[in-house]
């Protein structure tokens, strides 16, 4: 039972996939066409932003978001300490230091208070992630408090497509956005692509300038940039999934919860905690074990795929080592790199390979629940 399932999800969108596709190659317009304007207005409007910039991966959503926010060579900008590692590469690219400040450790989510304690003259910007698809509870405030201190706030939003927190949605509340649409994601294209989303028409302007070599839509004097279009058929691939993404992530809800269940009051293992309220997307569903080798191989040995996400915090990464300025210990991320391991959520999961895997959780409780209590009447007994 894998971790994701692109072959099923195939297997349910054949045909509308297979016409759009089509579509692309008879109309000839194989880059810079129809299907990227469209994609990006349905994206715009389903998260009540202005603007949607579609570019060619979300490591270089984050780059441009950034750029375009303001950062320049040997400005500071803050990145939590459990993510992705393309969240401190994107500041990387644009000559910028990551600074690092601990996450929460029940939540796993950027450490709102340690972030503002490392704000100093040289920060430029902070990039919150919505890990795992929750979205960040404190984002409003932190918005706030970075406006008055003039400092950008861009969402890492790559694993939280239709996350939301009972005051916004997420990639709304910063002055950019990015998002990723790389094949696992809850939603994604089969390639490559990802997104800025701003309200900001400026901001919006320059990312479409860095992704068609500095020019903007009428030509003029071009600025620097690249060329970071996504193809015309990740973009038709998108537009056929976005309508299903509430259902899907009600799907992966519904078996969180299942899972949740099966956890509540579990001796050996805890789901990472999820703040009251939010709507979570569980574009991973996380659990923490002090003994995670064991647990993987109980769910390997039942043909059931986990994975860790991530083993390591960002300064203990090899290819970040002395790029990166650490603010304050990372203790908590480094705990649940020792200890969080991913089950599969994704919505083409069926019942039957839910209850698996709600099995192996409850059965590895009574065993090592068995264990434990033998270990403790052998300690009475002496
Ligand atoms: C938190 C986070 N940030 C950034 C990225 C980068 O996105 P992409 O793989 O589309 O470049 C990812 C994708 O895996 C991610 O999970």
């Amino acid at each position: 039972m894998p971790l994701a399932a692109l072959a099923r999800e195939y297997a349910a969108l054949r045909p509308a996939i297979d016409a759009a596709v089509h579509d692309v190659f008879v109309s000839g317009r194989v880059v810079r066409g129809p299907w990227i304007a469209r994609f990006e207005r349905a994206w715009a409007r389903r998260l009540g932003v202005r603007h949607v910039v579609l570019v060619h991966s979300g490591t270089t959503a984050l780059a441009v978001a950034l750029a375009a926010a303001g950062v320049r060579r040997g400005d500071e900008v803050i990145v939590p300490a459990l993510t992705f590692p393309a969240t401190a590469e994107a500041v990387l690219a644009l000559g910028a230091r990551p600074v690092v400040v601990d996450v929460a450790p029940d939540t796993l989510l950027l450490d709102v208070d340690a972030a503002l304690r490392a704000v100093g003259p040289r920060t430029r910007a902070v990039v919150p992630v919505h890990l795992y698809g929750q979205p960040h509870p404190r984002l409003a405030a932190l918005a706030r408090e970075l406006r008055r201190r003039r400092v950008a706030l861009v969402e890492d939003a790559c694993q939280a497509h239709g996350a939301a927190t009972p005051g916004a949605r997420s990639g709304v509340l910063g002055v950019a956005a990015a998002f990723s649409f790389y094949p696992t994601k809850n939603l994604s294209t089969y390639g490559e692509a990802g997104a800025v989303a701003t309200d900001d028409p400026r901001l919006a302007a320059r990312v479409r300038a860095w992704r068609n070599h500095g020019l903007g839509p009428r030509g003029g004097r071009p600025r620097f940039g690249l060329n970071l279009w996504p193809g015309e058929i990740e973009a038709a691939i998108l537009c056929v999934k976005l309508p299903h993404l509430r259902a899907w992530n009600a799907a992966r809800r519904a078996a969180a919860r299942q899972y949740d269940r099966a956890l509540a009051g579990h001796p050996r293992l805890r789901p990472v905690a999820n703040a009251a309220g939010n709507r979570h997307v569980y574009h991973q569903y996380v659990v923490r074990a002090r003994d995670r080798d064991l647990w993987r191989a109980r769910f390997a040995a039942a043909g059931i795929e986990t994975a860790v996400h991530y083993p390591r915090a960002l300064p203990d990464l090899p290819g970040l080592a002395g790029r990166v300025r650490v603010a304050g210990r990372c203790d908590a991320a480094r705990a649940a790199a020792r200890e969080v391991f991913s089950l599969p959520v994704h919505p083409w999961l069926t019942e039957t390979e839910r209850r698996r895997i709600v099995a192996v959780l409850a059965a590895g409780g009574r065993q090592t629940g068995r264990r434990a209590d033998r270990r403790a009447s052998s300690r009475a007994a002496l």
